[in-house]
């Protein structure tokens, strides 16, 4: 064989240095180098693959084979070493990016739902153990749902009880309005739904009353109906009395007063003794600020359904009697939480809602 480079052994030699040089390279560009100067175009490998026909033809597979041999073992060698190459790399890079550990995390905001709605989630809970049904009703109603239906005669003084937004539409009808209280949908269920019932139906509601602390004209409510047979006053107090001291605790007194509404007969308004001060009026030997002195609160209104009802909507009077009950939301949820200005409900300021 006349040329020595061309042995066997001296090429898998060459294969060995290569190897040998090729893993001792630690950046990108130093390997390439090594690529092209054994395994490029005129590298020593390919030089040597080209130079076979040169050879005796008797020797020629034998350096033929060893040629391919070096070759494949020089391109494994290239392939890991780059590997490697861009590991140690990737590694580096991670090692120098600066992590400030001494950093607060970043903390993610979570809501609450509105106090109006906890109040208004809690009062519903209370009537469905007493198996009430959540029932809804328009906001903008006609005059004959919210005032004639129930028994509010027109131009009767009863009347002014409710300051009323009239809808001035272009349908040139003068009867359209906002509900100025949840009362109409009692008259939308009895006409929709054969007794008995026993429905809750909580709503926006609206006056054109002025915006005071305990006054805003955009306001909600709840109101129950029960009608069955043989219902009676004693119901009435019994399942109020049941409400209330869910609502507001076991040792809560409660007062039923006489009083006036259209739609029930008779008519009560429902109070119960000031959580604050224990029903005292003193509140570390002063005027208890929840009560204003008085030792009670003003919760709710409520009847017996006067019988005009049943004949509005197609009921019996004589074969059905029962009860309603209306509060609003808001003064509920001041008396709970003790917040002395319903116009804090409705600012949306963080600081005040985050309290719940
Ligand atoms: C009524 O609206 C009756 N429909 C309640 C009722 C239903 C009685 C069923 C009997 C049977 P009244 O006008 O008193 O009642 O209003 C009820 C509650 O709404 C009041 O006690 C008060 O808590 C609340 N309220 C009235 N006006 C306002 C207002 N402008 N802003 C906030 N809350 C108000």
């Amino acid at each position: 064989m006349p040329d020595d480079r061309l042995s066997p052994d001296r090429i898998l030699e060459l294969a060995g240095e290569a190897v040998q040089q090729i893993e001792s390279c630690s950046d990108p560009a130093e390997l390439d180098s090594f690529r092209v100067k054994y395994l490029g175009k005129k590298g020593e490998l390919t030089l040597l693959l080209k130079s076979l026909g040169t050879l005796d033809p008797a020797d020629r597979p034998k350096v033929g084979q060893a040629v391919n041999k070096a070759k494949k073992q020089v391109e494994k060698s290239v392939a890991e070493a780059r590997e490697r190459i861009e590991q140690e790399a990737a590694e580096r890079a991670r090692a120098e990016q600066k992590v400030d550990i001494t950093l607060p995390g970043r903390r993610r905001m979570r809501g609450s739902l509105h106090p109006l709605t906890q109040i208004l989630e809690e009062i519903v809970s209370i009537w469905e153990t007493m198996g009430f049904v959540w029932e809804d009703g328009p906001e903008v109603e006609t005059d004959w749902y919210n005032f004639k239906a129930l028994n509010f005669p027109e131009d009767h003084p009863a009347r002014d009880m409710q300051q009323t937004f009239f809808v001035d539409g272009s349908s040139r009808r003068t009867d359209v309005l906002l509900r100025t209280h949840t009362s109409p949908v009692q008259i939308r269920v009895m006409e929709r739904q054969k007794p008995p019932v026993r429905m809750l139906c909580p709503g926006w509601v609206y006056r054109y009353d002025a915006i005071d602390p305990t006054h805003y004209p955009m306001f909600s409510q709840v109101e129950g109906l029960l009608v069955d047979k043989d219902v009676t006053f004693g119901d009435l107090k019994g399942m109020l009395n049941e409400f209330l001291h869910k609502l507001f605790g076991p040792e809560t007194k409660t007062r039923f007063r006489p009083s006036f509404f259209p739609f029930t007969e008779p008519s009560v308004e429902v109070d119960i003794s000031c959580f604050a001060c224990g029903g005292e009026g003193v509140l570390a030997g002063r005027n208890c600020r929840v009560c204003q002195g008085s030792g009670w609160k003003e919760i709710l209104g409520a009847g017996m359904v006067d019988p005009a009802l049943y004949e509005n909507t197609g009921y019996d009077p004589e074969s059905v009697s029962g009860f309603a009950f209306g509060m609003g939301i808001e003064r509920i949820a001041m008396f709970r939480y003790a917040v002395d200005d319903i116009r804090l409900f409705f600012e949306g300021d963080l600081r005040f809602l985050r309290q719940f």
